[in-house]
C-alpha cells in the first residue's frame, strides 16, 4: 500500500516536470522569438520599443518580408527606384500610409549572417542627424535582406544636376544643399559618436525631400560587405570622377576621401553638369580641371548653370562655394580642410585665406595606356596663386 503510494507520488511529479518543460520548451521556442520581433518594432512597424538585447531605446523597425512585397507591389518594376551597386530599391506603401524605398541588397554581394546584419543595422540606425537619410527598419528572411528607409520625394540630387528631370534649382536651394551635405558630412566625419567615411559621395546619394533639404543616403552601407567586395560593389567607372586619388591608386580611405568628393559634387551643383562629360570639348571635358582653367582667366564664374545665371545669385555667394570647393580638391589629402572648417567657410564664419592650389582630377584620355591616370599628382605643384587673384574673394566677412 505504501508502495503504491510513493510510485504514485513518484510518477505524478514525472509527469508534472514533464509537463512543466514542455511549457518551457514552447515559451523559448514559439512565443519568444515572436515577442521579442514585436519588441525590436516590428512587423507593424511600430516604433521607439524597447531593444531587449541591448536594454536601449531603439526607433528600429523589424519589417515581414510578405509585408514588403505587399507594400512594392511583390517588388513590381512600376515600383524600381532605381539600382545601385548595392541592389535595386523600390519604391513602397506600408498598411498605416507611409511610403519607403526599400532596398534589397544583392545575395552574392552580402555574405552577412542574420546576427551581424542585425547588429550592424542597429549601429547605423543609431547614426541621426537632419541631413542623413533616416534608416526605418530592416528586413531579414531565409538569405533575404532588405533595408526600409524614408521615402524622400524629391528622390535624388543626380536626377536635377544632370537635367533628367526639368525641376530647376535657384540659388538659394543649391546653396542650402551644399551647406546641407558639408553639414551631414561633418556629422559622420567629426560629431557623431562612430567615425565613418561615406566612401561613395555623389549626386545620386543626395536624398531631397519635399522642401528640398538634402540628406545623405547609404552611409554606413559598406559595413553590410566584406572589404574587398565594397570596392567594386559600386559602379567605379562611374564614380570614378568623385574618386580621391589617394583612394583610387593605393587604396587609402579616410575622411578626406569623402570631402574630395564632396568638392566635385559642388561643382556640380553650381554648374549643373556631370564631373566627366567627354561629348563636351576637350578642355571642358573634366570639372575640375575646367573650373580651374576658368579660374586662373579670371573667370570662374563663367562655370555657373546658365538657367541659374538668368535667374539670378548673389556672386560673391557662388565665388565662396567654388572655393571650398577647391580646397576640397587639393592634390594632397592633407592640404584639405576638414568638413568643419568647410561649414565655417560657407556660413561666412570661417577665414578664406587659404588659398587653393591646382585640384586633382582624373584624365580618363590618358587611359589607354595607362589604367588610371591623375593630373597634377606626378607633377610639380603651380605655385598658388597670388592673394590678389580677382576671381575669388580672399577674406572672410
Ligand atoms: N530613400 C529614398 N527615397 C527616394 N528615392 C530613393 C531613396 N533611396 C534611393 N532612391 C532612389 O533610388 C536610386 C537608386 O539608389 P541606389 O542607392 O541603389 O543607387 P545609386 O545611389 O545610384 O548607386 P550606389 O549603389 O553606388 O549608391 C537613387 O538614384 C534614388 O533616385
Ligand atoms: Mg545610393
Amino acid at each position: 500500500m505504501q508502495h503504491s503510494a510513493a510510485l504514485f507520488f513518484f510518477l505524478g511529479g514525472l509527469v508534472v516536470l514533464l509537463i512543466l518543460l514542455i511549457l518551457v520548451f514552447i515559451f523559448w521556442k514559439i512565443i519568444k522569438p515572436e515577442k521579442l520581433k514585436k519588441s525590436v518594432g516590428c512587423t507593424k512597424g511600430q516604433q521607439g520599443s524597447i531593444d531587449f538585447f541591448s536594454g536601449n531605446l531603439r526607433t528600429i523597425s523589424y519589417f515581414d518580408f510578405h509585408k514588403l512585397k505587399k507594400a512594392t507591389k511583390n517588388f513590381h518594376h512600376c515600383n524600381l527606384l532605381g539600382r545601385g551597386g548595392f541592389g535595386p530599391v523600390y519604391r513602397g506603401k506600408l498598411e498605416d500610409g507611409r511610403l519607403v524605398a526599400v532596398k534589397k541588397l544583392s545575395l552574392d554581394k552580402s555574405q552577412q549572417g542574420e546576427s551581424e546584419f542585425l547588429a550592424e543595422v542597429r549601429m547605423i540606425t543609431s547614426i541621426q542627424h537632419k541631413n542623413l537619410v533616416r534608416l526605418i527598419g530592416c528586413c531579414s528572411d531565409g538569405a533575404q535582406r532588405l533595408l526600409v528607409y524614408e521615402y524622400m520625394k524629391n528622390r535624388s540630387l543626380d536626377l536635377i544636376v544632370y537635367g533628367k528631370s526639368d525641376q530647376f534649382l535657384n540659388w538659394e536651394t543649391r546653396f542650402q544643399i551644399i551647406l546641407g551635405i558639408a553639414r551631414g558630412l561633418q556629422y559622420l566625419h567629426e560629431d557623431s559618436h562612430l567615425r565613418i567615411v561615406h566612401r561613395d559621395i555623389k549626386a545620386s546619394n543626395i536624398l531631397l525631400d519635399d522642401k528640398f533639404q538634402p540628406k545623405i543616403g547609404d552611409f554606413g552601407l559598406a559595413r553590410f560587405f566584406p572589404e574587398d567586395q565594397v570596392y567594386l560593389s559600386t559602379n567605379f567607372a562611374g564614380t570614378l570622377g568623385y574618386t580621391a586619388p589617394e583612394y583610387a591608386i593605393r587604396g587609402e580611405l579616410s575622411e578626406k576621401a569623402d570631402i574630395y568628393s564632396f568638392g566635385v559634387l559642388v561643382l556640380e551643383i553650381i554648374s549643373c553638369r556631370k564631373n566627366t562629360d567627354l561629348n563636351l570639348p576637350s578642355e571642358m571635358q573634366y570639372l575640375p580641371e575646367y573650373a580651374w582653367k576658368l579660374y586662373e582667366r579670371s573667370s570662374v564664374i563663367d562655370l555657373v548653370d546658365p538657367k541659374m545665371r538668368d535667374d539670378g545669385f548673389v556672386e560673391k555667394d557662388v565665388l565662396r562655394g567654388i572655393h571650398a570647393a577647391f580646397l576640397c580638391l587639393q592634390p594632397h589629402a592633407n592640404l584639405r580642410p576638414p568638413m568643419s572648417e568647410i561649414v565655417a567657410i560657407l556660413t561666412c564664419k570661417g577665414e578664406m585665406i587659404r588659398t587653393p592650389m591646382k585640384p586633382a582630377f582624373t584624365d580618363c584620355r590618358r587611359r589607354k595606356d595607362e589604367k588610371l591616370s591623375w593630373d597634377t599628382i606626378s607633377e610639380a605643384f603651380p605655385s598658388p596663386l597670388k592673394s590678389d587673384s580677382p576671381s575669388l574673394p580672399q577674406s572672410s566677412h
